[in-house]
């Protein structure tokens, strides 16, 4: 499980320093290469360059600190070369902050189903032209050097949290195995920084050992993954909380395609810092609104002569500029629909994350956390 290899730096880019804690909870500064960034933190998703909708300038007046890219899409398109040509995703982009990139082999699995997995790497099917390619530790990370991002996910072995049986085993073994040759295949630990995925399934004794494991190589972040798929939320929570409750104080930890309000409140409460998510975007496209009560599908009648903004307590663009019942008509279907209400959606993301940290550093975030509840689930329902 560890053969002394160990993480290249002790002092990586990245500093992490909690200024409040409340419980597990903790409200830190993460400073990154290209920015520095408040936790609890939601990273809205940009898979192939952009974050659908939102143009890099949005993304800053939004304030997000992080934004994600994809090593498999990029690295398809436009690929390493043009990459390496243009001087990385922060040039190609023209986004000034902070970027951090997924491996690559979750989407592939997840998305595609076309993936086949062996010891060598992740074998796929190119959707582009049918040949056969496999995504190794070694070439994501040469893909995500590539990149720059200034967080690079390590390769994981990623089986659906419903999976049972050896399978969870294996793939949590060579996630272990994995992670030395991305270790040793990085190629800029002056400039980015690897974090490593604790997998082992619904299984506590094979997270135990993952953690374990990657403990020891003294990662300058941890990552938990393989959740969020269908796995009861006794289940989620369980993992999420032993996974929290092992891993260093001292360093940031990232709960992996989760963004749903409650989500985020709960793992934060077990000491979460830094989320991911494509739903806030997604929904947004197909014309839901994310508001405190919960969320609002503009494209129902009941919007079309509400002269009011989505949320009037929401200062964002669109809720300045909009109505429900001018949504109403371009959700779902005009791009300015999806556009708007994106940048709503994120705002609303944002906003959130912004007072859960504001009430951990004022010592009020139990009582925070009722009134979200009671807002989001009036009178007990
Ligand atoms: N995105 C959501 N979950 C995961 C995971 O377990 N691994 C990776 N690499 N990406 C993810
Ligand atoms: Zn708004």
């Amino acid at each position: 499980v560890f053969a002394g290899i160990k993480y290249p730096l002790d002092d990586p880019p990245l500093q992490f320093e909690v200024l409040a804690t409340c419980g597990p909870a903790r409200a830190s500064f993460l400073t990154l290469p290209h920015h520095k960034c408040t936790t609890p933190m939601f990273m809205p998703v940009g898979t192939q360059g952009t974050v659908k909708g939102l143009t890099s300038q949005q993304l800053v007046d939004l304030n997000c600190g992080v934004v994600l890219g994809n090593t498999y899409h990029l690295g398809h398109r436009p690929g390493p070369d043009v990459m390496d040509a243009v001087g990385g995703l922060h040039k190609f982009m023209n986004y000034p902050r902070a970027m951090l990139t997924d491996s690559g082999g979750f989407q592939m699995v997840s998305l595609l189903s076309l993936a086949n997995i062996t010891e060598q790497g992740v074998e796929f099917q190119s959707p582009h032209d049918g040949s056969t390619m496999i995504l190794t530790p070694e070439l994501s990370m040469q893909i995500q050097n590539s990149i720059g991002a200034d967080i690079m996910m390590a390769l994981d072995d990623v089986v659906s949290s419903t999976t049972t049986g050896p399978r969870v085993e294996e793939a949590m073994y060579r996630t272990l195995r994995w992670i030395d040759r991305c270790i040793l295949a990085h190629k800029r630990p002056e400039h980015q920084n690897i974090f490593a995925i604790v997998q082992g399934g619904l299984d506590a004794r094979l997270r135990d050992i993952c953690l374990d494991g990657l403990i020891q190589r003294n990662f300058p972040g941890y990552a938990i993954g393989g959740l969020s798929g269908g796995e009861s939320k006794d289940a989620f929570w369980r993992v999420v909380l032993q996974c929290a409750q092992r891993l260093p104080p001292n360093k940031p930890r990232y709960l992996m395609g989760v963004g749903y309000a409650l989500d985020l409140v709960v793992c934060v409460a077990l000491g979460v810092d830094m989320f991911d998510c494509v739903f806030p975007s997604r929904t947004a496209r197909f014309g839901t609104a994310l508001v405190p009560t919960g969320s609002l599908n503009l494209k129902s009648s009941e919007f079309a002569t509400d002269f009011t903004p989505i949320d009037s307590e929401c200062t964002c663009m669109t809720c300045k500029n909009y109505t429900r019942a001018y949504l109403h008509i371009v959700a779902g279907k005009e791009s300015i629909g999806g556009q708007l209400l994106t940048y709503h959606n994120i705002a609303y993301q944002m906003s959130l994350m912004s007072q859960l940290r504001q009430s951990i550093i004022d010592n009020r975030f139990p009582t925070y956390i009722q009134e979200f509840i009671d807002k989001q689930y009036p009178k007990g329902n």
